[in-house]
């Protein structure tokens, strides 16, 4: 290649124009970029990846994924949010980042499949052992906790059986064991109930379902309340590489009421929770089911958050 093709190439990357300052619109922008332009090297040097304060890399933030990270903690009522490939990826993060070789993990023995899988294969392989808890016991949680666990799962509804467990009650005796709990709230979708005010550590979303909705998005968040904790999850992240496609945080209106090029999402999460009474209602009355535990039953029966 000549010098002056080579020129003329680097004259495109770094072409003077500037598009005006000050473009708004109700649509997030879509920032695509592995490499991002540093004024100087002094500014290179000062980087700090931790912060959402700077741009360092694109696996590591970019204009995109710090605004749905913002939009999704203040909807799950957290105050940091990390953005992962996918909701299992979302599970995964929270175990490598917080599970060390001999400690051990309790489950609901509802949880989701894949979550189950990889506490069977890849955790038992790096010498973290998990045991099944009942999750509408929260007797029997406090029970099964001892030295060395370390992380308490929590799904609601649980997966596939909808049963709908006594949230703040495994949250206290987690926490009143000092073991850290982290809710699956995929189906919460942050509309259902407020997990936080529940005394829960951590909550994850697959942003896969209720918040893309159109089918086209595979994406996790990871949201928290403390900094301490938020940076384990961010180093991790850090360290593992995985970073989102934009275009799909475009695509994901964290908002009950934004629209999704689809169907508002307050729209989108309503049908699951009436098929889920429905089937409730189904179950009891043709099987005579002993007990359904759908967020349908009546409010005695619900976390406090979640009455509405
Ligand atoms: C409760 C629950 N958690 C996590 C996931 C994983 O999401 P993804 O498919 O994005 O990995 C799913 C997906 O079905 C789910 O239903």
């Amino acid at each position: 290649m000549s010098e002056s093709s080579r020129d003329s190439i680097t004259g495109l990357i770094h072409h003077p124009y500037q598009p005006p300052a000050g473009f708004d619109a109700p649509q997030v922008g879509v920032f695509k970029a592995s490499t991002v332009i540093f004024k100087d090297t002094k500014a290179l040097r000062a980087r700090d990846w931790r912060h959402r304060d700077g741009y360092t890399y694109g696996l590591h933030g970019t204009p995109t994924t710090f605004t749905l990270e913002e939009r999704i903690a203040t909807l799950e009522g957290g105050l940091q949010c990390v953005l992962v490939p996918s909701g299992l990826a979302a599970v995964a993060i929270v175990d490598f980042a917080l599970l060390r070789p001999g400690d051990e993990v309790l489950l609901p023995n509802n949880v989701y499949g894949p979550s189950r899988e990889l506490a069977r294969n890849e955790l038992k392989e790096f010498g973290v052992s998990f045991r099944l808890y009942d999750p509408m016991d929260a007797a029997a949680l406090a029970a099964m906790i001892g030295p060395q666990t370390k992380l308490v799962w929590l799904e609601a509804a649980g997966s596939v059986t909808m049963e709908f467990p006594d949230l703040a009650g495994l949250a206290a005796a987690a926490k009143a064991r000092g073991v850290l709990t982290a809710l699956d709230n995929t189906w919460g979708a942050g509309i259902a109930f407020k997990p936080f005010e529940l005394g829960i550590d951590i909550v994850m979303q697959a942003l896969t379902k209720f918040p893309s909705g159109g089918g086209d998005v595979l994406m996790g968040s990871v949201t928290t309340r403390d900094n301490a904790l938020h940076e384990r999850i961010k180093l991790t992240h850090m360290r593992m590489g995985w970073g989102v496609a934009d275009w799909c945080c475009a695509r994901c209106r964290p908002s009950p009421c934004a629209t999704t090029p689809t169907t508002p999402r307050r729209a989108r999460w309503r049908p699951g929770w009436r098929r889920g009474r429905r089937s409730r209602a189904c179950c009891t009355r043709r099987w005579k089911a002993r007990r359904a535990m759908h967020t349908g039953r009546p409010p005695a029966h619900r976390p406090p958050a979640c009455s509405r």
